[in-house]
C-alpha cells in the first residue's frame, strides 16, 4: 500500500476544509445557548480566554502531528510516539479521539437534521402560519422531537448526505464541498448581521455578550466554557490531526491554525449578535433555551419583515455549517479505517458511516420518542438529560478536554523541541519569538488550565 497520501489542492482548501468543520452547530446552535444560560458577559469572556490560551496552542499542535505523521490519529501517535516513554500507550490517545468522533456525529446528525425539516418548514410556507403563534411554534417542535420516526427519517437523510461527501474523499468529496459551502455560509451570515443591526435588539444584545458580571460564573460555567472550546474548534478527538495530514508540506500551520481559530470565534460571536438581537427586540421569554433556534427563532423572525425569507436562509446556513462538520467527523472514523484496517474508502466511509447512524437512532429516539431513552441521567441536570443529552455532555466536556490535554501533554513534552520547530517552520520560515511562546502554551499554560479545571469540577460539589 504505498499509495500517495491525498492532499489538499491548496493552501485555502485546508482553511476552508477546516474552518468548515470548526464552524458548525457548536457556533450557531450550542454558543448562543449556553451563553444565554451563563447570562453572556463573564462567560463570553471565559470563552475568549479559553480560545486563545489553550484553544490556538492545541489547535497547531493537531494539525503539526497530523502533518508530521501523515496519518489518521491512531496511526499518528503510534509512529510518533514509537520509541518514546510511554511508546504504543499513547495510541489510546487516537483511541479516544476516534471513539469521541463516532460519539459526536451520532448526536450531531440528529440536531442537523432538524435544520433540514425547517428548511422544508420555511420555503413550503407552513413555517409563518406556525410561528404567528409561540404556543403552536412550541408545541410543532415538541411533537417533532417526540415523533421518533421523524427524528430517525431526518437524521439519515443528513448521515446519507454526509457519507455521500466523505465517499469521493478528500479532494473531491471533503474539499470540494467545503469551496462551496463556506462562501455561501459567510455571505448568508454577514447578511443576517446587518439586518439584526437594525433590530431595537442589537444595543441590549451587544451589552448582554459583552458587559461582564464576574458573580454569575460558577465553575459549571468555567468548565463549560472551556469544553466548548474545544468543541467549536473540533479541538481534542484528532479531527483537526486528521485534515492536516492532508495539508502539504508548503504551506504554514501556524497561519493556518491562527485563521481558523479567528473564523470560528468571529462566527460565533456573529451567530449570538443576529440571534439576541432579534430575541431582545421583542419582550420574548425564552423558555427552554437549547431550542432557541428551533422554537423562540422562528417566531421573531416572523415579526420583522421579510420573514419567510430571513428564516428560509437561516436554516440553509446552520445545515450547510453542520455539513460540514458531520463530514470532518466521519472523515477521522474512516481515516482510522483505512490506515490502520486497510480497508478501501468506499467501504470505510460505508460501513462506519452505517454503524454511527444506527448508533444515532438512541439519541434520535430520546428526545421524546422513548421513554426508557429519554430518562437515562446520571448527571442530573436539564441539558444532560436522556442518552442525547448524556453524549453530548460526556464527550464536550470530559472526552475533548481530556483528549486535548493529552495531545497537548504528548507535543509538549514527547514530540521533542526540534520536531515541532521544523514541522512548524516548514512552509513558514523562521518562528522567532512565537516559537517559545506557543512551547511555553502548550506544555505549561495549555495543561495547567485544562488539568485544574478537570480537577477542580472532579473534587467540587458546587457542580451539577
Ligand atoms: N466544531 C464543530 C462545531 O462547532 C463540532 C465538531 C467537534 C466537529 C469535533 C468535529 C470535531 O459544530
Amino acid at each position: 500500500m504505498a499509495q500517495e497520501r491525498s492532499q489538499w489542492t491548496g493552501r485555502l482548501g485546508f482553511i476552508l476544509a477546516a474552518s468548515g468543520s470548526a464552524i458548525g452547530l457548536g457556533n450557531l446552535w450550542k454558543f448562543p445557548y449556553i451563553t444565554y444560560e451563563n447570562n453572556g458577559g463573564a462567560f463570553v469572556l471565559v470563552y475568549l480566554a479559553a480560545i486563545a490560551v489553550v484553544g490556538v496552542p492545541i489547535m497547531v499542535a493537531e494539525v503539526l502531528l497530523g502533518r508530521r505523521s501523515q496519518k489518521n490519529p491512531v496511526g499518528a501517535f503510534r509512529v510518533l510516539a514509537a520509541g518514546k516513554p510511554g511508546g504504543k500507550w499513547w495510541q489510546a490517545v487516537g483511541f479516544l479521539g476516534v471513539l469521541t468522533g463516532f460519539v459526536i456525529l451520532s448526536y450531531y446528525s440528529v440536531v442537523a437534521g432538524w435544520t433540514i425539516r425547517y428548511i422544508l418548514l420555511a420555503v413550503s410556507g407552513k413555517l409563518a402560519g406556525l410561528a404567528h403563534h409561540p404556543a403552536a411554534m412550541q408545541s410543532f417542535f415538541g411533537e417533532f422531537l417526540s415523533n421518533p420516526w421523524q427524528q430517525i427519517f431526518f437524521h439519515c437523510l443528513f448521515m446519507g448526505a454526509t457519507i455521500g461527501i466523505v465517499y469521493f474523499g478528500v479532494g473531491r468529496g471533503i474539499e470540494r464541498a467545503a469551496r462551496f459551502l463556506m462562501p455561501v455560509l459567510l455571505s448568508i451570515l454577514v447578511m443576517l448581521v446587518v439586518y439584526s443591526f437594525w433590530t431595537p435588539g442589537f444595543g441590549d444584545a451587544m451589552r448582554f455578550l459583552f458587559r461582564p458580571n464576574f458573580s454569575e460564573l460558577t465553575t459549571g460555567g468555567v468548565l463549560e466554557a472551556l469544553g466548548h472550546s474545544f468543541f467549536t474548534l473540533s479541538l481534542g478527538m484528532g479531527a483537526m490531526l486528521t485534515y492536516g495530514s492532508y495539508m502539504r508540506k508548503r504551506d504554514s500551520i501556524p497561519r493556518a491554525a491562527l485563521t481558523i481559530c479567528a473564523m470560528d470565534t468571529m462566527i460565533a460571536i456573529m451567530a449570538c449578535i443576529v440571534m439576541f438581537s432579534i430575541i431582545f427586540s421583542f419582550d420574548f421569554e425564552v423558555t427552554k433555551s437549547s431550542t432557541i433556534l428551533f422554537t423562540t427563532l422562528p417566531v421573531v423572525f416572523f415579526q420583522l419583515p421579510g420573514g419567510s425569507a430571513v428564516s428560509a436562509l437561516f436554516y440553509v446556513l446552520v445545515a450547510f455549517a453542520a455539513l460540514t462538520s458531520t463530514i470532518s467527523l466521519l472523515e477521522v472514523v474512516s481515516s482510522y479505517a483505512i490506515d490502520e484496517l486497510g480497508w478501501r474508502r468506499q467501504r470505510a466511509t460505508l460501513t462506519m458511516g452505517a454503524a454511527i447512524l444506527v448508533f444515532g437512532i438512541l439519541s434520535a429516539v430520546s428526545l421524546g420518542g422513548n421513554a426508557t431513552l429519554s430518562d437515562i441521567n446520571f448527571i442530573g441536570r436539564s441539558s444532560t438529560a436522556g442518552v442525547f443529552g448524556t453524549l453530548d455532555y460526556l464527550a464536550s466536556n470530559w472526552f475533548l478536554p481530556v483528549g486535548g490535554l493529552l495531545i497537548a501533554l504528548f507535543t509538549g513534552w514527547f514530540l521533542g523541541r526540534e520536531a515541532s520547530k521544523e514541522e512548524l517552520e516548514e512552509g513558514n520560515g523562521p518562528l522567532g519569538w512565537a516559537f517559545p511562546l506557543w512551547r511555553f502554551l502548550i506544555r505549561i499554560a495549555a495543561p495547567a488550565a485544562v488539568g485544574a479545571i478537570i480537577v477542580s469540577v472532579i473534587l467540587g460539589a458546587e457542580y451539577q
